[in-house]
């Protein structure tokens, strides 16, 4: 009889941010044109209430807010939907004019693209009400073809209570103590999304005995890939996906 073998999930890191700017259309097209399962994002409430793909809570990093306005670390939060539509979200990547001009990805345009190829939208909320994104995920008929992440369990607890069908993920750092497994379990999360520096075999067993599933992020180095492929793990985000695929595509053998 021949064995089953399972594979962890393969999660894009802010689209294949190692190949095209993170959190963009374009970085979700490159993971899209991949055999990835999943897309993660990260999304923010802009000043007039949008969800938009955003990761930092201020623009200096991955945009030209600077150049063009002249004002150092202008929070996101506080700009419209229209001023961030006026800005770049590419150049400041990779070979001079290679992303220029990419524009600003709004969280349906982003889902739209990602669920639109049949893979998983991974959606990190890094701000904004739990009411605006289950009634958007609602409209759109995306409630069962999305996962929804957050470092804020209360958030998750939002999420449930609007729609309890949702997969929800709580992320977290740091040991995985007793009392921490404590607190996820007082969540509606099923999922452990953990820093993968702070997971080991044990810990990642654990929480398989709970009856959950150990998801992990960032991780970009190929022997961790397959030490935590071997461990049992059930998903990996990581900024380099196509390395990801490939060390999979190397081992035999993962646990069932
Ligand atoms: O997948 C979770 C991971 O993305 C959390 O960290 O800072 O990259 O959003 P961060
Ligand atoms: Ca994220």
């Amino acid at each position: 009889m021949a064995t089953r073998m399972r594979r962890p999930l393969v999660i894009a890191h802010r689209g294949n941010s190692s190949a095209a700017p993170e959190n963009t259309l374009s970085a979700f097209r490159s993971a899209l044109a991949l055999d990835v399962d999943g897309v993660e994002l990260d999304y923010r409430h802009s000043a007039d209430g949008v969800p938009v793909v955003f990761h930092d809570s201020t623009l200096d990093r991955t945009t030209n807010a600077l150049s063009l306005w002249n004002q150092q670390q202008l929070a996101i939060a506080d700009c419209t939907l229209d001023q961030l539509q006026q800005l770049d979200y590419g150049s400041w990547f990779g070979a001079a004019g290679e992303f220029t001009d990419e524009p600003l990805a709004t969280l349906e345009a982003a889902l739209d693209l990602i669920c639109g190829a049949e893979r998983l939208a991974v959606v990190e909320r890094k701000s904004g009400d739990a009411q605006t994104l289950a009634a958007m995920l609602s409209r759109k008929r995306l409630e069962h073809r999305v996962v929804v992440m957050a470092f804020d369990w209360a958030f998750l607890a939002d999420c449930h209570r609007l729609d309890a069908t949702l997969q929800l993920v709580a992320l977290g750092d740091g040991p995985l103590t007793a009392e921490r497994l404590d607190t996820i379990a007082s969540t509606p999360a099923k999922t452990v999304g953990w820093d993968c520096n702070a997971l080991d075999a044990a810990a990642i067993a654990v929480v398989h005995q709970r009856g959950w599933q150990a998801w992990t992020w960032t991780v970009d180095d190929s022997a961790r890939m397959r030490e935590l492929s071997a461990w049992g793990i059930d998903a990996i985000t990581s900024n380099d996906p196509a390395r990801m695929l490939a060390v999979l595509a190397g081992i035999s053998g993962l646990p069932d």
